[in-house]
């Protein structure tokens, strides 16, 4: 039996360590978990997501429709977005929306993800894409970002932030972290220059051999201790394939 009271506490934690770790600014941001098909718990709209208590959270249906929600509170406007991602992905139990600096920038610029820098970036996100742009809390969002739910886990939003999803709310924050972390160490590499940043882009050695390191990585071991989704080999294929 699942401890709603629990996951909101933790969803308060998700929110302020988001906030303190400047992945928002003011009110932006918002977080949902899955409870069952029918139940979900968000995070309300319009409130800084660094400083809530359990009684901000409210409770949604599959559609976006409040079950319950505290006087004073409403779902996030974001809220079609998170359904979507439920909707399309039945293995995911949460998904985390932030506007982090390096990643929003890289939105901003239309730049996608694509570089394979390190085997952790490959092992934990693949490539992450851009999806197109579309007007806050409209159904252009959900829309745009569709395409990309069966291969990805984390996607970049046009002009906007970042969105990632996984099977619980530890694992879809970290990784935004990791989306914000591998947009950081691309920016920084990109300045510094050298030989490595250039060589990646298009079927490079180094393309192959990292994806090779991932597929040999994410093979399961007898343990099941490797066993990770199947659809990542599909994301970091991604990568020669040029997304
Ligand atoms: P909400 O406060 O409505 O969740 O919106 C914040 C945001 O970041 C919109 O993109």
């Amino acid at each position: 039996m699942v401890n709603e009271y629990e996951i909101k506490k933790q969803i308060c934690d998700i929110g302020r360590r988001i906030y303190n770790r400047n992945m928002v600014a003011a009110n932006d941001g918002n977080i949902s978990v899955k409870l069952n098909d029918n139940e979900f718990l968000c995070t309300p709209t319009g409130v800084s997501k660094g400083f809530m208590t359990p009684e901000f959270i409210c409770k949604v249906d599959g559609k976006g429709n409040v079950i319950q929600a505290n006087p004073g509170f409403k779902p996030s406007s974001e809220i079609k977005m998170h359904m979507r991602v439920y909707e399309k992905r039945p293995d995911v139990g949460s998904v985390v929306h932030a506007h982090p600096i390096y990643a929003t920038s890289f939105a901003i610029a239309g730049i996608p993800l694509t570089q394979p820098i390190m085997p952790e970036a490959v092992i934990a996100l693949g490539c992450v894409p851009i999806a197109k742009y579309g007007t806050p809390s409209t159904m252009e969002i959900p829309d745009n970002l569709e395409k990309y739910l069966p291969y990805f886990d984390a996607v970049l939003l046009e002009n906007h932030g970042a969105l990632t999803w996984s099977t619980d709310l530890n694992a879809a924050y970290m990784k935004m972290e990791s989306v914000e972390f591998y947009a950081q160490l691309l920016y920084q590499s990109k300045l510094l220059g050298g030989h490595s940043v250039g060589l990646i882009r298009g079927a490079s050695g180094i393309d192959a051999r990292l994806s090779d390191a991932a597929e040999r990585l994410i093979q399961p071991t007898e343990s099941g201790a490797h066993q990770v989704p199947a659809r990542l080999p599909d994301a970091t294929r991604a990568f020669t394939r040029g997304f």
